[in-house]
């Protein structure tokens, strides 16, 4: 095979490997096990939130690995979660108490650490499960702030997914005004029980 042509080849093959999602803010390049995130131009702000917060919960095991930055380009590079998104799960019917519940504690992690995702009432496409496990994505929007309220968006999710009901309400009531892991735990347990009536 000629040089160009051998070039074209390679260039084909590797396009047909790369898959490619388009967000509100970004577009999203998927190649050999790396998403690149690219954001749209003027969103600089929202690139280093991501950045930032990435970074800041590596250590924790439910985003993915940054792999490297390019600011100058407004991209990032991390691991992409091979998996099935909640979405998809609830709609298949494929949602089980154990994903429910370890989802809650990523969000109750996020509340003690003052982080509010934002979006956790329509997280759809933002927690993708991978060998059973729960991974969290897109914290562009972020924000620090005294109360978050992740643990109480996700029950709302949980409310419109039908897999809880309004008989929890006290128990989210309560979290939300002591936000300690007393309240945390009544809630959790509760979500258990109305789950395994649901099973
Ligand atoms: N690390 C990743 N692993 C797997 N899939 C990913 C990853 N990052 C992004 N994606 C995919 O790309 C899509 C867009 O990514 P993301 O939500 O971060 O972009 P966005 O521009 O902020 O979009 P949105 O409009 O949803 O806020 C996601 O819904 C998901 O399908
Ligand atoms: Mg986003």
């Amino acid at each position: 095979m000629g040089e160009l042509a051998k070039k074209l080849f390679e260039r084909k093959v590797n396009s047909t490997r790369m898959k490619t999602f388009r967000g509100k803010h970004s577009t999203v390049e998927v190649r050999d096990r790396r998403a690149i995130k690219k954001f749209k131009k003027g969103l600089e702000y929202n690139f280093w939130k991501e950045v930032a917060f990435l970074s800041y919960l590596q250590p924790h095991g439910f985003v993915p690995s940054l792999y490297s930055i390019r600011p100058e380009r407004l991209e990032v590079e991390m691991e992409f979660i091979d998996g099935v998104t909640i979405g998809e799960k609830a709609r298949n019917g494929e949602l089980e108490a154990k994903d429910v519940l370890s989802c809650m504690d990523i969000c109750r992690k996020l509340d003690e650490m003052m982080i509010q995702k934002e979006e956790m009432h329509m997280p759809d496409k933002h927690i993708i499960f991978r060998d059973g496990k729960a991974y969290f994505i897109d914290f562009e929007r972020s924000v620090i702030k005294k109360n978050p309220s992740n643990v109480t968006q996700f029950f709302s999710y949980l409310l419109k997914l039908k897999v809880a009901d309004l008989s929890i309400m006290e128990f989210v009531r309560e979290y939300s005004r002591k936000m300690d892991d007393e309240s945390y735990l009544r809630l959790r347990r509760a979500v258990e029980r109305a789950l395994i009536v649901l099973d």
